[in-house]
């Protein structure tokens, strides 16, 4: 158990460079479990949901290693089909293996992802696309259970609505069917792009990843070949170092990150008041630290290209600060903003009803040790604290470190006055 300590009131200038996209990452070595040839993932970030993953696929019988910064994957004749309950509650990223696990083992027997603090996450639509390509599926309480009788088929299928990660479960299984799937309504983030883009470097048929119809031609059966792919940049990382300038003020570059992958965030920061100038590989942000933030903001996140829902709550910390109030709606999850009470513990007006959340602005910050709820809530609290007077502890440091390999070296590169603790505080 740690914390991270963050003292108000330094202005920030510098340049970073974001890590790999957690989120394109966890599929990407779900999807290699497909490939029967050699993959390399480069430049993989130290993260928590990394290491479950590397453990999973090694509990499944998997070839996978880290080499230096680079996750590579030889492939083994056989794969088991069941997770450990361990790792399949650890994250929500287990439910990327079904499909993969289905394939390979002819079954895939795993734990439902645990109750996750943003709310209910079932995974009906994965279920019912699998089903539609062939799989029979039994769920209990806890537990799902896939078989399949010879290869999946292709089909055409319309998402419910447009669920990452159940677009993602049905291109994979798509991949090695036989003939052609379909789907209509998917999900258009630019993850689901990079981990098209990585199947058919390894030899996969898929068009029209990252719109809301894909057509994937399957191989009825055989595996995929291999590649080496550098990842997209993690553009919820990008969003929070461009935040961290917004509330501490000052200038920081983002580089190496394509500004039209966080276009709605950056689009929030210049009506917010702060100046975005946007390069094809790069964008800087900036604000005056005298120059106030601009309320009466009224944010919905939604599905890509819109706010993305991980950085509402980073939006929100913004927003605490700003000369009035805003409001931010969350479309997809029904808990996102359990961040409010932390904030409304420093001294933020802010209040959670449901899936808004009331933001009064004005806020003067106060120091204190609060608790990471989730992620990105705890992300944000840490970034409210750049702008406390006083110190901030944002404790449960490991819901942070499931998608940040270091936030508090991060923000202290860029001039913060932040640090990563690792005992308890007192
Ligand atoms: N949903 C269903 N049925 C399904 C699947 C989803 O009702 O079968 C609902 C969910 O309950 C939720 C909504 O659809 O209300 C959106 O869920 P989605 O499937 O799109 O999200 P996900 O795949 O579970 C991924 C990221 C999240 C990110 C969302 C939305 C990973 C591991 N997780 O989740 O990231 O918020 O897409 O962009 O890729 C995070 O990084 O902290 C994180 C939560």
């Amino acid at each position: 158990m740690g914390y991270i300590e963050v003292t108000g009131g330094r202005v920030l200038s510098g340049c970073i460079r974001p890590a790999a996209a957690k989120n394109s990452v966890l599929p990407l070595l779900a999807a290699a479990l497909l490939c029967g040839k050699p993959c390399t993932i480069l430049a993989v970030p130290h993260l928590r949901d990394v290491e479950t993953s590397l453990a999973l696929l090694q509990a499944v019988g998997a070839d996978a290693a880290r080499e230096g910064e680079n996750i590579s994957l030889r492939p083994v004749r056989r794969i088991c089909g069941t997770v450990p309950a361990s790792l399949a509650g650890a994250m929500r990223g287990s439910v990327f293996y079904l499909a993969p696990l289905l394939v390979r083992a002819g079954y895939a027997e795993l734990a439902l992802p645990g109750g996750c603090r943003l709310g209910p996450r079932p995974i009906d639509i994965h279920l019912a696309g699998l089903t539609a390509m062939g799989a029979q599926a039994e769920v209990s309480r806890d537990q799902v259970r896939l078989n399949r009788r010879g290869a999946l088929h292709g089909t055409e299928f319309a998402l419910r609505l447009p669920s990452v990660g159940a677009t993602l479960t049905l291109m994979m299984a798509g991949c090695c069917a036989a003939g052609t799937t379909v789907l209509h309504g998917a999900a258009c983030e630019p993850e689901i792009a990079d981990t098209a883009a990585f199947l058919n470097a390894c030899g996969a048929d898929i068009t029209g990843a990252g719109t809301a119809t894909l057509h994937i031609r399957g191989t009825g059966g055989e595996l995929l070949g291999g590649c080496c792919h550098a990842v997209l940049p993690d553009r919820i990382a990008a969003s929070t170092y461009a935040a961290a300038a917004a509330i501490a003020g000052g200038e920081v570059t983002v580089e190496h990150c394509p500004p039209e992958l966080l276009a709605a965030f950056l689009d929030f920061l210049s009506s917010a008041g702060c100046t975005v100038t946007r390069k094809r590989e790069n964008f800087t942000v900036c604000r005056h630290p005298g120059h106030p933030l601009r309320g009466g903001q009224q944010l919905v996140a939604s599905g890509y290209p819109g706010l993305a829902t991980d950085s509402a709550p980073l939006a929100a910390a913004v927003l605490l600060y700003a000369d009035g109030p805003s409001e931010i709606y969350d479309g997809l999850f029904q808990n996102r903003f359990a961040c409010a009470q932390g904030f409304a513990e420093l001294g933020g007006g802010a209040k959670a009803e449901g899936r808004l959340l009331r933001l009064a602005g004005g806020a003067s910050l106060h120091g204190g040790t609060v608790s990471a709820p989730d992620l990105r809530g705890g992300a944000a609290l840490v970034l409210a604290g750049l702008g406390a007077k006083g110190t901030v502890r944002v404790s449960d440091t490991d819901h942070i470190r499931r998608g940040y390999a270091d936030l508090a070296g991060d923000l202290a590169r860029l001039g913060a006055d932040c640090r990563s603790v690792t005992e308890c505080p007192r």
